[in-house]
């Protein structure tokens, strides 16, 4: 296979889907985002399988609307589905379980039929934006850990967040891990800032700013301070990666040390959205590090520092 960066992202032509696996793991590791492009549709048993070498591959059941011919591992991303978004389809930056214990390692998407105009996804790098802090600021956040909005049951889809990622309520309860669990039940409201990498084991921020509501253990000013550090020095032009999509682009994003998110578009866009896991099991329990709070914090709006998502 031929390799080309833009940016951090790694853009991969002549893939080898059988005999190219370990590489395009490693890239996924080392670039946050890679990008195989294909001349001719790729039908979704041969995506199914090609995902199958990278990982565990979800399958969600029937109760999900919206799987490609019957694969539960493949699911619509388009208008009126999962993941549509703002009316105009706008997506804000994202990550895959931001709020919740453990979540797919690698989110993939493929481009069945592009957008007539628009809908370019912005992917971030998180590993190099630690990388380049200084010192000391690194050992600071090494010791934090993030406040992530939870949603109770009662929250659900009435308001907020998740109400353009799940197209109905029976979806967004359906919607399950790898370890069957409902995605819904993993919330937590406490997670690592600094996270070490499963493939490559650098450190990068895990800072879905969208769900975060400040900082433990710090004061008010400095969760307020730190937030608008982060988020401004993550979204640096130098740490975001904009792709245009051609129909047939299959996209691996890395969901440990980086955000994607979805410009607005016209058109039937049509993407095959499916969620990957690792299968080492050390790395899956140092992925779910996390402490429980849930309890007292679930549905709370109390700590809410920083930006609201809410209206
Ligand atoms: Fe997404």
């Amino acid at each position: 296979m031929i390799v080309e960066k833009n940016k951090f992202a790694a853009i991969v032509t002549e893939c080898d889907y059988e005999n190219d696996t370990d590489k395009i793991r490693e890239l996924i590791g080392d670039c946050r985002v890679v990008v195989v492009r294909n001349n001719n549709p790729v039908p979704p048993e041969t995506l199914v399988s090609f995902y199958k070498t990278i990982g565990e591959v979800v399958s969600q059941n029937t109760k999900v609307k919206g799987n490609v011919a019957g694969h539960g591992e493949l699911i619509k991303v388009r208008k009126n589905g999962l993941f549509s978004g703002e009316e105009d389809g706008e997506l804000e930056w994202h990550s895959a379980g931001m709020n919740r214990k453990g979540h797919d390692d690698v989110v993939v998407m493929y481009m069945h039929q592009n957008a007539e105009s628009g809908g370019n996804t912005f992917f971030s790098d998180s590993q190099t934006a630690f990388t380049d802090l200084d010192d000391d600021t690194k050992d600071i956040l090494r010791n934090i850990k993030s406040k992530i909005v939870t949603y109770n049951a009662k929250l659900k889809l009435e308001q907020m967040y998740y109400k353009r990622i799940f197209s109905d309520e029976q979806t967004m309860m359906e919607f399950k891990d790898i370890d069957g669990q409902n995605s819904f039940e993993k919330q937590t409201p406490r997670k690592d800032l600094v996270t070490a990498h499963p493939i490559n084991n650098k450190e990068g921020l895990y800072f879905p700013w969208t769900v975060i509501r400040g900082f433990s253990g710090i004061s008010k000013d400095a969760q307020h301070n730190l937030y608008y550090k982060l988020k401004n020095h993550t979204q640096d032009e130098k740490y975001v990666y904009e792709h245009e999509w051609n129909n047939y682009d299959i996209c691996f994003s890395d969901q440990h040390h980086s955000l994607h998110k979805r410009e607005a578009y016209t058109g039937d866009r049509e993407l095959w959205r499916a969620g990957i896991w690792y299968r080492d099991e050390e790395v899956k329990e140092k992925a779910d590090e996390t402490i429980e709070y849930r309890d007292h914090q679930a549905g709370s709006y109390d700590e809410w520092s920083c930006e609201s998502l809410i209206k």
